[in-house]
């Protein structure tokens, strides 16, 4: 892989979300000076400083990062799909004022040699918290590019320690209808509760996979999971479980919430794939929230080299 390790990122590379801008102004800028003093209309002696960095607190993009433009605050916490709190992209935000992030316990159990009940705090104990800039590409067709902040999963999975049973590993969101309005309805409800999701042990310990603890540099919003949410970018947004209180090792292959809805239209995999159609609607383009016009969807959301290799020989339109 062409990539760096992950621990070769510092934590404090965490830029807000003003200086992700400037620093796109900065560069647009400065290539725009580069190519007038190119095309010799100034001479390059006049051409303003463009090395000396005006924004010292600017950082580079880490290895797992895109340079494609981050989305904006308001956009990533305001259009959200978050069941629990009301079924419109607006919902989240409005209802989950009052959800309680803190403080948060995450329950460890099956197939590992570390089970029990921790904090949060101690489930991240020690592990360096990143940035990444990941697509995130969600099964109705939308993307967007989000600055998160979390631990890598790998690093969760390896202070768990599976065992070398478990193959699978599964999680659960909170079940509690006194902060989920839509955990409380009886009739007509919109989803089985919890809300659950599971990974390949291999996927899990990929070094793209993380518990996402914060987005531009501030704690993570609870319309987007707050404390704990997974982050799998070159899958389906709908594997990015929220709020997450359950983890379990298992050697059989977990169901997924939207899997066992509708087995015909979700799978286990939810790799992002513009060659298999969703049964209702084409996966083949994406509108990018922000943007008027469609782009291709890329197979594994633009991860490939990550990521390919651990689905050689496997029928990804079976294993959809
Ligand atoms: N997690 C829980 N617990 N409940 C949900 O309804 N929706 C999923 C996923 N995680 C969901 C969830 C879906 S369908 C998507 S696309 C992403 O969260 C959306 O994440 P975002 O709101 O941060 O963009």
């Amino acid at each position: 892989m062409l990539i760096q390790r992950a621990s070769d990122i510092a934590s404090s590379e965490i830029t807000p979300e003003d200086l992700y801008h400037s620093r796109r102004e900065f560069i647009k800028t400065a290539s725009a000076l580069l190519g007038i003093a190119a095309a010799g209309t100034i001479a390059p002696g006049c051409t303003p400083n463009v090395g000396a960095s005006p924004e010292p607190q600017a950082k580079k993009l880490g290895p797992y990062d895109t340079a494609e433009k981050a989305n904006s605050f308001d956009d990533i916490t305001h259009y959200n799909n978050y069941y629990e709190f009301g079924v419109d992209k607006s919902d989240p935000e409005k209802n989950s004022k009052k959800f309680q992030p803190k403080p948060w316990t995450v329950k460890v159990e099956g197939m590992c040699n570390k089970p029990g009940s921790y904090s949060f705090d101690d489930l991240i104990k020690g592990i360096t918290v990143e940035d990444r800039i990941y697509r995130m590409r969600c099964v109705e067709a939308w993307s967007m590019v989000i600055p998160w902040q979390g631990v890598p999963l790998a690093d969760v999975m390896k202070k768990l320690e599976p065992t070398s049973s478990a193959k699978y590993v599964e999680f659960k969101t909170l079940l509690d209808p006194n902060q989920y309005p839509e955990q409380r309805r009886s009739l007509f409800k919109v989803l089985d509760w919890p809300y659950f999701e599971g990974l390949r042990l291999d996927e899990a310990t990929n070094p793209l996979a993380l518990f996402a603890t914060g987005l531009y540099g501030k704690p993570l919003p609870n319309q987007n999971g707050a404390p704990l949410r997974l982050i799998t970018p070159w899958k389906y947004g709908f594997k990015g479980i929220k709020a997450i209180v359950n983890i379990r090792f298992t050697d059989k292959q977990p169901l997924n919430t939207w899997q066992q809805q509708a087995p015909n239209e979700y799978g286990f995999y939810a790799n992002v794939n513009p060659k298999v159609d969703h049964p209702r609607w084409s996966q083949a383009q994406e509108r990018r929230i922000g943007e008027f016009f469609k782009r291709p969807t890329l197979p594994f959301n633009g991860y490939s080299e990550q990521v390919a290799r651990m689905y050689e020989g496997m029928d990804l339109r079976k294993n959809f």
